[in-house]
């Protein structure tokens, strides 16, 4: 197992950060500050060294200061036989450029596989309380981090599906237009089939590991429970197989045809598929209180750290967005815990009780107005 921890970290016009140059602690850090000082956009600047793009806006040029033209950001990552300096760029009007050990990638993709993280910010309860397409963001962010073309495929397929949209609203007077729908329905059923296995397995991975998380954390008195759902495939034993997927989505496709025509719209696929996050046979969502939704969204980030580590073989980085005065004492002590063997870079609007942290090695620091200041 490979133990990663990002050593430095340089921004240059970065949000409200004009030019920081900072050193981290291998273990814990801790960002002390009052609201709008530059937390979360520090933890910002480490994920987007590790995703490529940021976790809170689809918008990359947002991140550039906004009195400026354009932004740096570089990272040191160190590991047992690893040596990672990343790098990126963004200028407005420009694509975005992404340098590792000086090399440029042509790809943004390519950037998953160095550094990996786990943030978790109180943003993160929108994952039970709001709409599916939450959910389904908060799978395909990780499962790209795990498997880097699972978003080409997710991308490929959503751009048929806009094609094939597009086609549909035409034909309503137009319906000379049959084999064009063919051509995209093969395309859609390839590219869609690989993302529906795939997400089958990550939320089954995922529903095992919290699962046992969150019965740890609430001393058994709590079942967690997750399962994916697509309308593509009903039977459970069908969404293992590629083959079946594809059998399935081709054929509830042509089924619906006629009825995707009037609407305009492509009814069947893994653009409406959710996830069900249940706590003891109860909708989290409807019937969960605050701190159980918080609890059941830690333990799938806390699970999402599991994973990692088997599948990449590599140690996460923990980035922890004011979530930890908004826990319970054992709860905060339950993942105090878990990241004794990982980098945890967390923010704070006070002072944390260093007591819990104990024999933990640790730095902490002080954020105001774009500047840090080791404490
Ligand atoms: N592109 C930008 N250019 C300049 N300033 C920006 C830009 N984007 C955000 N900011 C500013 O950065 C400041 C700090 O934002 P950040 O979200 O990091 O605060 P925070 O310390 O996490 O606060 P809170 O405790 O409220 O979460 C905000 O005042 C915001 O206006
Ligand atoms: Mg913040």
């Amino acid at each position: 197992m490979l133990y990663l921890y990002v050593d430095s970290v340089r921004l240059i016009n970065f949000r409200n950060y004009m030019n920081l140059n900072l050193e981290l602690n291998k273990k814990v850090n801790i960002f002390i500050g009052k609201n709008a000082q530059g937390k979360t956009n520090l933890l910002e600047s480490i994920y987007l060294c590790s995703a490529g793009k940021s976790f809170r806006t689809n918008g990359d040029k947002d991140m550039i200061n906004i009195k400026k033209n354009q932004c740096y950001v570089g990272a040191k990552v160190f590991g047992n036989h690893i040596d990672k300096f990343i790098e990126i760029k963004l200028e407005r009007n420009k694509p975005k450029r992404i340098k590792i050990n000086k090399l440029e990638l042509e790809k943004n993709r390519d950037l998953y596989s160095g550094l990996n993280v786990v943030v978790f910010s109180p943003e993160d309860l929108r994952i039970i309380k709001d709409g599916p397409s939450e959910r389904r963001n908060f799978i395909d962010r990780e499962i790209s981090q795990i498997k880097p073309v699972y978003r080409y495929n997710l991308n490929r397929y959503n751009k048929i599906l806009f094609q094939r949209n597009n086609l549909l609203k035409n034909m309503r007077m137009n319906k000379k237009n049959k084999h064009l729908i063919d051509i995209f329905n093969m395309q859609m059923v390839k590219s869609g089939s690989k993302v529906i296995i795939d997400r089958a397995r990550f939320v089954e991975n995922l529903a095992l590991s919290s699962r046992n998380i969150h019965r740890d954390i609430t001393y058994g008195k709590e079942e967690l429970f997750l399962k994916y759902r697509t309308n593509v495939v009903e039977r459970f034993d069908d969404i293992l197989y590629i083959e079946n997927i594809e059998k399935n989505f081709m054929e509830k496709l042509e089924k619906d045809i006629n009825n995707d025509i009037l609407k305009g719209t492509t009814k069947i696929g893994l653009h409406r598929d959710d996830i069900d996050i249940f706590i003891n046979n109860m909708d989290s969502k409807t019937f969960a209180s605050q701190g159980q939704q918080r609890t059941a969204v830690l333990s799938m980030k806390l699970a999402e750290v599991d994973i990692i580590k088997e599948e990449k073989e590599d140690f996460p980085v923990l980035l922890l967005d004011d979530v930890l005065s908004e826990l319970d004492k054992d709860r905060r002590k339950y993942l105090i815990h878990t990241f004794r063997d990982l980098q945890t870079i967390i923010t704070s609007t006070d002072i944390i009780d260093l007591e819990e942290f104990d024999s933990l090695e640790k730095k902490i620091f002080c954020i105001e107005n774009g500047n840090v200041n080791a404490n």
